[in-house]
C-alpha cells in the first residue's frame, strides 16, 4: 500500500498501560482524510490518553500508530507536530498574557520564523510566510467570529472564546489532522452549534481529518461520519452516529457508569 492509499491515521491494538491500570487497550481504527470521527466514552474510558499516544504525550505499551502510512509511535511530540497533527488541550492552554493573535501566532512562531525554516527560506521568504499565516489565522478568528477580540488577552475572554481561540491556533500551521479534545465545554448551545457546522465544513471543504472527542452527544450525532465508542479503555463501538445511538453495548456502558 502507498501512502497515498493508507489512511490517513491508523491505529492498530493500540495499549497505554498506568501502573496496572490499562487506559487504553488494545484499540484499533483509522481516520481519513476528510473524515469527522468522534470518540465517545464515558469518564475515564481512555479518551484524553489515546489523544496523548498520537501525539507522542504517553508512550505505548503496544501496538502501533501510523500516520500517513509511516510508524509515528516512537517519535517525539515536537516531531510528531511537525508531520502535521495538531490537537487542543481538555483543559486549555492559552498564555493568558498574551493576546488571541498572539497565541495563534506562537504556535506558528516555532514552526517558520526561527530555526531550521528560518534558515532554509531565507528570513524574507520566512517573513512573507509568517504574514500569510498571520492573514489565515485572522481569516480563522473571523470564521470563529471572535476576530475582534484578536487584541485582548487570552486571560480576559471567556471560556467559550478561549476553546475558540485554541481551535485557531490548532488550525493555523493548516494540519492534515486535529485532534479536538472537548471542544464544546462552556460553550451556549448556539455556538456549539456553530463550531458544528464549522467542524464539518472545514473537514469536507478542506480535505482536514478530525479526531473529535466530545461528551455533547447532539454534536457528535451531527458532526460526526463515523463514532468510535470506547469503555474502560476498549473499544466498543466503531460505526456510523445513528448506529451507535441505537447500540446495547454502548446505552448499557453509559448507564452502568451513571
Ligand atoms: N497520567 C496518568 N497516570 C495514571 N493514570 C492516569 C493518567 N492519566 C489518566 N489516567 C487514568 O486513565 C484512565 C483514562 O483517563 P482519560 O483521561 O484518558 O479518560 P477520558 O476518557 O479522557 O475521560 P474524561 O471524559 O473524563 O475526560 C482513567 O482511569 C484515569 O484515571
Ligand atoms: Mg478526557
Amino acid at each position: 500500500m502507498t501512502a497515498e492509499a493508507a489512511p490517513l491515521l491508523d491505529l492498530a491494538e493500540v495499549t497505554v498501560r498506568f501502573g496496572g491500570l490499562k487506559a487504553v487497550d488494545a484499540v484499533s481504527f483509522a481516520v481519513a482524510a476528510g473524515e469527522v470521527c468522534a470518540l465517545i466514552g464515558p469518564n475515564g474510558a481512555g479518551k484524553t490518553t489515546l489523544f496523548n499516544a498520537v501525539t507522542g504525550n504517553a508512550a505505548i505499551a503496544a501496538g502501533r500508530i501510523r500516520f500517513r502510512g509511516e510508524d509515528i509511535q516512537n517519535l517525539a511530540p515536537h516531531e510528531i507536530a511537525a508531520r502535521g497533527i495538531r490537537r487542543t488541550f481538555q483543559n486549555g492552554g492559552l498564555f493568558g498574557e498574551l493576546t488571541a493573535l498572539e497565541n495563534v501566532l506562537c504556535g506558528l512562531h516555532a514552526t517558520i520564523a526561527s530555526g531550521v525554516a528560518g534558515v532554509v527560506l531565507g528570513a524574507k521568504r520566512a517573513r512573507a510566510v509568517e504574514r500569510a499565516a498571520t492573514e489565515r489565522a485572522r481569516r480563522l478568528l473571523d470564521l470563529m467570529e471572535i476576530r475582534h477580540l484578536e487584541d485582548r488577552p487570552a486571560r480576559e475572554l471567556s471560556g467559550g472564546q478561549q476553546r475558540m481561540v485554541e481551535i485557531v491556533r490548532a488550525l493555523a500551521t493548516d494540519p492534515p489532522l486535529l485532534l479536538l479534545d472537548e471542544p464544546a465545554v462552556g460553550l451556549a448551545p448556539p455556538v456549539r452549534a456553530q463550531l458544528g457546522a464549522l467542524i464539518r465544513r472545514l473537514a469536507k471543504e478542506t480535505g482536514l481529518g478530525i479526531l473529535l472527542i466530545e461528551h455533547a452527544i447532539e454534536l457528535v450525532m451531527n458532526v460526526s461520519d463515523r463514532v468510535v465508542v470506547l469503555n474502560y479503555g476498549a473499544k466498543i463501538a466503531d460505526a456510523p452516529p445513528a448506529a451507535v445511538r441505537a447500540d446495547r453495548a454502548v446505552l448499557e456502558a453509559y448507564l452502568g457508569h451513571g
